[in-house]
């Protein structure tokens, strides 16, 4: 989602100018709907589901006038892309509009207590509950800024909020764990969620801090702790182009994405994990027993999701198989009410995967989709759905979205299997940390330029580390277009042995109950011909002496070895690419979503 906030020095320029400007700044972050609302006597507010266009037509007046706006593209995560969920969100007698990115947590039970009290509610979304909290507070006599504060303070999770209230100046805005930058511009000040929002108008920036409320007015910026102590902030200047500041400073999407991975992976886990006895539940998915059997449909990296997920569904004791979806034979499987059949899929719109769930519901299975998209045709038409929340994913090469599934999936797995260990959920509260530090510490570079020349590249893994091995492959042909394979190290000796040379450098996963034995003489085998090997591993002595070289991967537990590896594939992937100058984020022949079969 992009949030936006503007107010001028001078009245007379034109707000919503700006506010559209900035959601057109925003575009190429992904959304399903957007809005504005403009302040001065009373807060006029226009959304639609849909482009940005869609907004523009809807508005009557373009005439100048204002005294403050906020505007947001949405990226729909609780309730389906609609008019009445796109944002901003107003009370019920419209003195305050409220713009939002991230989770409420608490959002039911606020709701509850708010609709008690006569409040009103026309959306499905978490957002919602700000501006009746603000409303409430006015209706007790507080001032807006007072009002704002005290909203704020009785919301839980992640979020970056903006508020224009009627008969009040400027734009409020609150930051918890979600990203807000402050622009000053020499016509007026702005707020957004991201830098390429107002970089047309200033580059001299305030970054916010988390817990931090902030104030722009004609009159300029005021910037307050949680306690309501003003503070003083270093003004950055910002030395990105527009086009480069979209990535963040990144040079791709893909390596942005992959950067990304962290945060994505806490909002995956948000909520889902108890602080108390170390429980799991899916509240989207609440009423799902567990399955006699179960069935992963999915295409690319989603089907590599899939085989993960079946395999931490066997260790459960739940029968499990995970089918390519355009192989998927429902009538031969076969399938019946006892079985669930779970799409994976991270745009929801892959036409075999659609095709797959179409047959599973035709033969009577209970079905699942496990997806980005809030509203997208899987979560429509399967009985049940549970979102990733990764964010939107630009690059076409799947990468955080694919750490999100298999979080995700590892989560369905515990729940419906009712297993729910201490020491795999307190693994997973450190993951974001341990993927962070391979981000800072990965050796990918370095070593992707020594092999810049070969021949092809071979992956392998065992147990856990197979689906990463195909994964790892696959995300390095997509986007080198240079010949890789993955494959269980097993199956080496059955045919493709043949191809291994001193051209063709072996990355082989070794961890957990792998780093010992079979894998070890899979390294052996590849080597006696000659070929360097690179080893993705959490035990480095053990294999230090025979490979060639190491990329480290911290200690977790077993299951969440493979989300870890893949991290340092990736990162061999996108070096790879960037030093073969190729074509990262839109590479040749492929598309982000393949709507047909
Ligand atoms: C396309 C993309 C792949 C993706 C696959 C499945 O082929 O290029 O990156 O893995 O579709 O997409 P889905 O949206 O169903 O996960």
């Amino acid at each position: 989602c992009g949030i936006i906030g503007y107010t001028p020095i001078e009245a007379d320029r034109n707000v919503l100018d700006v506010v559209l400007d900035g959601l057109s700044d925003l575009e190429y972050r992904g959304y399903d709907s957007a809005g504005v609302a403009i302040a001065d006597s009373s807060v006029s507010v226009y959304k639609r589901n849909g482009e940005l266009s869609e907004l523009e037509a809807a508005i009557p007046d373009r005439s100048p006038g204002g005294d403050a706006g906020i505007g947001h593209t949405r990226w729909s995560t609780h309730g389906p892309p609609t008019d009445e969920n796109a944002h901003p969100h107003t009370g019920c007698d419209g003195s305050v509009a409220v713009v939002h990115n991230g989770i409420i947590e608490n959002y039911r039970a606020l709701r509850a207590d708010l609709e008690a009290a006569g409040h009103v509610f026309e959306s499905q979304t978490d957002t919602e509950v700000i501006p009746h909290l603000i409303e409430a507070a006015l209706d007790q006599g507080a001032d807006a800024g007072t009002a704002f504060r005290r909203a704020i303070d009785r919301l839980e999770g992640s979020f970056a909020v903006a508020a224009v209230f009627s008969d009040t100046e400027g734009v409020y805005a609150a930051r918890h764990q979600s990203p807000l930058v402050l622009g000053l511009g020499d016509d007026g000040y702005h707020l957004a969620s991201d830098v390429p929002a107002f970089l047309d108008h200033t580059d001299r920036v305030v970054y916010l801090e988390d817990g931090q409320f902030a104030k722009i007015s004609p009159s300029g910026v005021e910037i307050s702790d949680e306690r309501g102590t003003l503070v003083d902030m270093p003004v950055r200047t910002v030395e990105w182009d527009p086009e480069e500041a979209g990535k963040s400073g990144y040079d791709h999407y893909m390596c942005k994405e992959i950067n990304e991975q962290p945060r994505a992976i806490r909002n995956c886990l948000r909520g889902r994990i108890s602080e108390i006895d170390a429980s799991v539940s899916i509240d989207e998915i609440g009423d799902l027993a567990r399955p006699e059997r179960i069935q992963f449909v999915g295409c690319g990296t989603s089907y590599h999701a899939s085989r993960y997920a079946a395999r931490l569904f066997r260790r459960r004791g739940i029968p499990a198989t995970a089918f390519y979806a355009s192989e998927y034979d429902a009538g031969a499987v076969p399938v019946n009410e006892e079985t669930l059949v779970v799409g994976v899929t991270q745009s929801g719109e892959t036409a075999d995967t659609l095709s797959a769930i179409r047959d599973a519901n035709r033969c009577g299975a209970e079905t699942l989709a496990v997806t980005n998209v809030v509203g997208s045709s899987a979560s429509r038409e399967t009985d049940h759905v549970m979102y990733i929340r990764a964010g939107p994913e630009i690059s076409v090469a799947a990468t955080k979205t694919f750490a999100s599934q298999q979080v995700a999936l590892l989560l369905l797995a515990s729940t419906l299997a009712g297993d729910y260990s201490r020491s795999l959920v307190e693994a997973l509260r450190a993951l974001p940390d341990q993927i962070q530090s391979i981000l800072d510490g990965s050796r990918a570079s370095e070593i992707t330029d020594v092999y810049a020349r070969s021949d092809a590249y071979f992956f392998i893994g065992r147990g856990y580390g197979a689906s990463v091995a195909l994964e790892g492959a696959l995300k390095l042909k997509e986007v080198t277009y240079k010949h890789a394979e993955g494959f269980p190290g097993g199956e080496l000796k059955h045919g493709p042995l043949a191809l291994v040379g001193d051209r063709t450098p072996v990355f082989a996963i070794v961890t957990g109950e792998s780093a010992t034995g079979k894998m070890l003489s899979n390294i052996k085998e590849v080597e006696a011909r000659d070929a360097p090997v690179i080893a993705v591993t959490d035990s480095p002595s053990a294999v230090e002496s025979i490979v060639d070289h190491v990329l480290r991967i911290p200690e977790t537990h077993e299951q969440l070895t493979p989300i870890l590896a893949n991290v340092q594939l990736q990162l061999v992937a996108y070096w790879l690419a960037h030093r073969l100058g190729r074509s990262i984020d839109k590479p040749r022949n492929l598309a982000k979503s393949v709507t047909v079969e």
